[in-house]
């Protein structure tokens, strides 16, 4: 059945900040994250220690984690592609780290600039470090699904990075369906290679809603044990280096269908409101949650 409680990791400032055309002041970042904070959400993932010429869009990451650094109420992790960022990550006060590889070989050579192998390499550099200093590490596997280059990935390849992401101690694999072309029937065989090979409660979902298939994504995999779902304020996001991503699925819509089937996530759905309101006023655009769009015509 579906889980009793389901943890929602929160990627708006990170995933849907990184793909905004105008670079948002750092000052609105840092209110965003403080709203999101304060509306329950136990992790919200904060910014990336990449490379500013590659993610122009998050080159204030040291300015924003020392502003964030001693909210309370929620686990703040960032994005560290090599030993680089993670240096830079933890100086600036990161508790938390999270790295990112790619089920598809042309993806990652377009994301991170080498191929599978070696950025499983560098994490493995990453992850040890971070075990000295007791931070935990999140693995992220991208195009879980499919590539925008090479189109459908097998189950086995994205098993196989999972895999080797947990072996080298990620605490959580966190499954992206980087372009949002998965539907239940491409996700549910993927999900079911990947749990033959990590713990079902180490896993979580990352859906983007470019096909609009996020919210039965995500049920398929509530359905099959999954109890941590990666999703983006107001739907914002996207991917500098996968051409044509939407956002991913708006936490507004998933806090909304998870209360519809009872199941609890400790966020509160006004003050969760409140924050995507204030960054789509800052973007000037409507908001991508359609939660959001009706209850604010209530
Ligand atoms: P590279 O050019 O191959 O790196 O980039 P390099 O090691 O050759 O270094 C080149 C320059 O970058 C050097 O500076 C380095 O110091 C600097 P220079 O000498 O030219 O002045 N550099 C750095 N600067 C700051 N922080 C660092 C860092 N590392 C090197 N950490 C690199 C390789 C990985 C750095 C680059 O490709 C990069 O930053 N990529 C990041 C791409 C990214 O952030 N993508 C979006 C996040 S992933 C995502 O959205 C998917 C996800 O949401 C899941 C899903 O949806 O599937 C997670
Ligand atoms: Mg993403």
């Amino acid at each position: 059945g579906i889980p009793n409680f389901v943890k929602i990791v929160e990627v708006g400032p990170r995933d849907g900040l990184q793909n905004e055309k105008n670079i948002v002041p750092t000052d609105v970042k840092i209110e965003l994250i403080r709203r999101l904070v304060s509306s329950g959400l136990p992790v919200v993932e904060a910014t990336s220690f990449v490379s500013p010429k590659w993610v122009p869009q998050l080159a204030d990451a040291r300015d924003v984690m020392e502003a964030v650094k001693s909210l309370e109420g929620s686990r703040l992790p960032v994005l560290t592609p090599n030993l680089k960022g993670f240096e830079a990550a933890v100086s600036a006060g990161a508790k938390e780290v999270a790295v990112f590889a790619s089920a598809s070989e042309s993806f990652s050579k377009s994301n991170i600039n080498c191929s599978i192998e070696e950025s499983l390499a560098r994490y493995r550099a990453v992850t040890h470090a971070a075990k000295k200093l007791g931070i935990p590490v999140r693995g992220y596997v991208s195009c879980v699904v499919g590539c925008p280059v090479e189109g459908a990935i097998s189950p086995s390849k994205v098993a196989y990075v999972a895999s080797q992401l947990y072996d080298m101690g990620c605490f959580e694999i966190s499954l992206g369906d980087t372009i949002g072309v998965g539907t239940p029937g491409s996700v549910i065989p993927m999900l079911e290679a990947v749990m033959a090979v990590v713990p079902i409660e180490k896993l979580a979902v990352h859906f983007h809603d470019t096909y609009g298939q996020s919210l039965p994504n995500i049920l398929v995999s509530l359905q099959m044990g999954i109890s941590t779902v990666d999703s983006s304020i107001a739907g914002l996001g996207g991917c500098p280096y996968a051409k044509g991503a939407s956002g991913n699925v708006a936490t507004e819509d998933v806090v909304y269908m998870l209360n519809g089937l009872g199941v609890k996530t400790n966020v509160d759905l006004p003050k969760l409101l409140s924050a995507g309101d204030f960054i789509c006023k800052h973007l000037g655009r409507p908001s991508g949650s359609k939660t959001a769009v009706a209850l604010s015509r209530v």
